[in-house]
């Protein structure tokens, strides 16, 4: 597909929708040095992605339900359970971070941010390019720091999204995107 077109046409796809197989390791590593090529002002590659396992996920469920616990006692077991449910569900669950360097001098945060997002969205394009479905999720548990310490986060790291990944469902069907055709602003002065 020309690529202007598998642009126009990238979507996510919701974590229902996602099942086994994940990517396999080589894909896996293509998808991660996709980000390699992210605009990245001073090359500080400000990012890091942490695979979270299969067999962590009970780990990831567990520490999610704490998160929550702590923050709000009185949540529903249910909806602790739902919680629980958030980091079993998708095939492979990548944890995208910002590892910024603080008060650098010509870089601030907010560009290592950008950067760190950036990068996410190229370790995305590279998954859907290889055929898989993604979607990136946050949720006040990405910018918990409860949650970002048990998954090792030093300090000047920062949660930016989980983005799960699997092979799309075949019995569900996505409609081509409804992308709004927007004409070019040019400044006046
Ligand atoms: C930083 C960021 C955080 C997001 N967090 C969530 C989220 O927690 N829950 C959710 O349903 N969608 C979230 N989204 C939106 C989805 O990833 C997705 O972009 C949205 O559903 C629109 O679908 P599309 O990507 O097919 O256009 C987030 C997107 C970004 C960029």
């Amino acid at each position: 597909m020309d690529i202007i077109e598998f642009i126009n046409q990238r979507h996510s796809t919701p974590p229902k929708h996602l099942v086994a197989p994940a990517p396999n390791v080589d894909e896996l590593a293509l998808m991660i040095n996709a980000a390699e090529s992210a605009p990245d002002h001073g090359s500080l590659k400000p990012w890091r992605f942490l695979v979270i396992d299969t067999e962590q996920r009970a780990a990831l469920g567990e520490l999610f339900v704490q998160a929550l616990a702590r923050k709000e006692p009185s949540t529903e077991p249910e909806l602790l359970e739902r919680e629980r449910e958030r980091a079993l569900r998708p095939p492979m669950l990548i944890a995208a971070i910002a590892s910024l360097t603080p008060n650098h001098p010509k870089t601030p945060d907010i560009e290592q941010f950008l950067t760190a997002a950036a990068a996410a969205e190229h370790v995305m394009l590279a998954a859907n390019s290889l055929g898989f479905g993604t979607i990136w999720l946050t949720g006040s548990r990405v910018y918990d720091r409860y949650v970002m310490t048990g998954l090792g986060l030093q300090a000047d790291e920062h949660l930016i999204g989980l983005i799960n990944i699997g092979t799309v469902a075949s019995n569900v069907s996505f409609k081509t995107p409804n992308r709004r055709i927007v004409s070019v602003e040019f400044w006046r002065g």
